[in-house]
């Protein structure tokens, strides 16, 4: 594997979750990365994707370093051919290479503006390290993917399934943000390539890029899309169609017991964070049927399992 920047990078899936699951028995490479260094930056918050993919490095033997780059480093230009007279000090053409030089492997979080479709769909930052890094980059969330986010679910769902092909079904829920698409987007990548029955239900005026849902069954009745389910993962995402804005702001798709009782008992996933009784009630996320924690805890294993790959190459 070059780089994880997108699902695509992924050469052998079954094997990469099988990977990860033994590691999260047993960690089975302390020393692979012995020597090495990953390098993170942050341009926006995290908790999880901060905190797992750091404890995998340092489970590989790895050395890690982290800048929150708007708040520690030099404003980077990402435009070609500029004269930079704006408030940014640094070109990427410079900033990847010389990071380079200090990391074994890049990792970048970079969100969208959520104001221009086209730019954001660019991915300016992320194919920006690609372009003038000289060492593999690891995408921590980008403007339209969060693939190690995906991995996790992968591997939560893999873990917790009892029946061979459980149904799978996204629902939107309500969020007084507007958010990215990058968790939806990668979650329906990633479940296209697994062995479930997967639907997305989300109200009109909500489908995610038709070039990521494909022919994915998609149902606008919450209830209907919700019958049988097995694993429900609920997560909100801002307009695609009206780029970033929030088109609703009631309950009515908030994921509360009631929906719970439509499903197959089901397992209920977020990525986290989560908005308690907008998006998901108190009495799901404080029921047997949550797996968000273990989901979360699934972050680390994904994480090494990827840098495993990144550093053999
Ligand atoms: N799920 C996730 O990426 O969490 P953070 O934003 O806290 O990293």
């Amino acid at each position: 594997m070059k780089n994880y920047i997108n699902l695509s990078d992924i050469e052998d899936l079954p094997e990469l979750l099988e990977d990860a699951l033994k590691l999260k028995e047993h960690n089975s490479d302390p020393e692979l990365g012995k020597g090495k260094t990953l390098g993170m930056l942050f341009f926006n918050p995290s908790l999880r994707t901060r905190l797992s993919t750091e404890k995998a490095a340092k489970l590989l033997g790895m050395e890690v370093m982290v800048m929150n780059v708007n708040s520690d480093g030099w404003a980077l230009e990402f435009e070609d051919g500029v004269v930079m007279d704006s408030n940014k000090a640094e070109h990427i053409k410079e900033g990847a290479a010389v990071l380079s030089q200090y990391c074994d492997i890049i990792a970048v979080r970079a969100f969208p503006e959520l104001k221009d479709k086209d730019k954001d769909n660019a991915e300016m930052v992320m194919n920006g390290f690609k372009e003038y890094a000289s060492v593999p980059i690891l995408n921590l969330e980008s403007a339209t993917g969060h693939p190690l986010q995906a991995l996790t679910d992968a591997l939560t769902i893999l873990e917790l399934k009892q029946v061979k092909r459980p149904k799978v079904v996204l629902t939107w829920a309500p969020h007084p943000r507007a958010l990215p698409h990058a968790v939806p987007n990668s979650f329906v990548e990633m479940m296209q390539k697994m062995d479930v029955d997967f639907t997305i239900t989300h109200p009109v005026g909500y489908e995610l890029n038709s070039d990521v849902t494909k022919d994915t069954p998609i149902i606008h009745d919450q209830e209907e899309a919700l019958k049988d389910a097995d694993f429900v993962y609920v997560k909100n995402w801002s307009s695609y169609e009206h780029y970033g804005d929030v088109l609703r702001a009631d309950n009515a798709w908030t994921f509360n017991l009631e929906k719970l009782q439509h499903t197959n008992n089901a397992r209920v996933m977020h990525c986290l964070p989560v908005r308690r009784n907008i998006v998901i009630a108190d009495e799901v996320l404080d029921s047997d049927n949550s797996v968000v924690i273990h989901q979360a805890n699934n972050r680390t294993f994904a994480a090494q399992a990827v840098l495993k790959k990144l550093l053999k190459n």
